[in-house]
């Protein structure tokens, strides 16, 4: 593996590697020092030309962990308000040396055209690129699923997968980078899943996905779930193409939010999850998401750890990783 662009570009195991990877770090991190000497040396550039707090913060903390040097550019403030090219950005981050460019794009395919123009030639780490792929999102989903669906919450043994868990999905999936990437990893480890969303808000083309796709939440709910996963309403994407894909908050709510009602009838044993930010009160409800079956916060602390595992997993030369 060169880059992390594609969850369809793994396969079982090389996602199992990547999950039982993650796993591994985890497991340092419990330690009084949590910092592992693996990356001393490499300099990772986090190249973030569109909004974030999780996936910026926590491979700015996945790299430092590994003893890494972080440079941050975020496209606000630097000189692409002068319109300056992806290209150009590229070489000037070879020309300083780094070793590794982490990068979330506004336009789907951003991180393959960094990864395969031949700019450069440096791994690249796709941090979500447009409505397009969100690889390392569907990996800490995969690992916190796979916890709660095969170890009551605690690490998962390696090479469990997770055969046989049925997961919904909900809400907006048309812009939805989390949702193709997690379809993807879910199905190839074998699960089941289903995607619930109004009719407005199915891709052309879902067909093709190795998922089901209802209209209906209830009736989705009529089938246990282990887990519940809610997608953010973005209505940043909508409101630039002249909004109009449900009538009003307040219905979409009614219709496609885990509410108060559904959320009261979810089994014990489901996990609720949300890749976040969450339109608290839009898709999902204040009591579901801080509920004990919220497993939202623990997604963020393992998406520290899938972090480290494809930084050490790209970056890394051959050792153990407390080397
Ligand atoms: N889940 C996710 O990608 O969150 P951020 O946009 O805050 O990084």
């Amino acid at each position: 593996m060169k880059h992390l662009i594609d969850i369809g570009d793994l396969n079982v195991e090389e996602a199992l590697t990547l999950l039982d990877t993650a796993e591994a770090m985890a497991a340092t991190q419990s330690r009084r020092v949590k910092k592992l000497p693996t990356l001393r040396g490499k300099t990772v550039v986090n190249l973030f030309f569109e909004d974030s707090t999780r996936t910026r913060l926590s491979f700015e903390a996945a790299a430092k962990r590994l003893s890494a040097d972080v440079i941050n550019f975020s496209a606000k403030g630097s000189s692409v308000s002068k319109g300056e090219s992806l290209k150009d950005t590229a070489l000037t981050l070879q020309a300083m040396g780094a070793d590794a460019v982490i990068m979330r794009h506004s336009s789907s395919g951003a991180a393959h055209r960094l990864a395969h123009a031949g700019w450069m030639d440096l791994p690249v780490l796709n941090a979500g690129d447009g409505t397009h792929q969100h690889p390392t999102q569907a990996l800490l989903d995969a690992m916190t699923l796979r916890r709660h669906y095969t170890n009551g919450g605690k690490p998962a043994e390696a090479g469990t997968t997770l055969e046989g868990a049925r997961v919904i999905i909900v809400g907006d999936i048309l812009h939805s980078r989390v949702a193709r990437s997690d379809v993807q990893l879910m199905a190839l480890l074998g699960a089941h899943v289903t995607l619930v969303a109004p009719p407005t808000l199915v891709p052309v083309g879902v067909d093709d996905w190795p998922c089901d796709v209802v209209y209906d939440f209830d009736e989705a709910l009529s089938k246990p779930a282990d887990a519940v996963i809610m997608l953010r309403v973005q209505r940043e994407r909508m409101s630039a193409i002249g909004g109009g894909f449900f009538p009003s908050p307040g219905e979409y709510h009614r219709a496609y939010g885990l509410d108060i009602l559904r959320f009261e009838k979810l089994p014990e044993s489901t996990v609720v999850m949300h890749p976040g930010p969450m339109n608290r009160g839009l898709e999902i409800c204040a009591q579901a998401a801080d509920s004990s079956q919220s497993v939202i916060v623990e997604q963020v602390n393992n998406g520290v750890s899938v972090r480290m595992a494809a930084l050490y997993l790209l970056l890394a030369s051959k050792g153990t990783i407390n080397e």
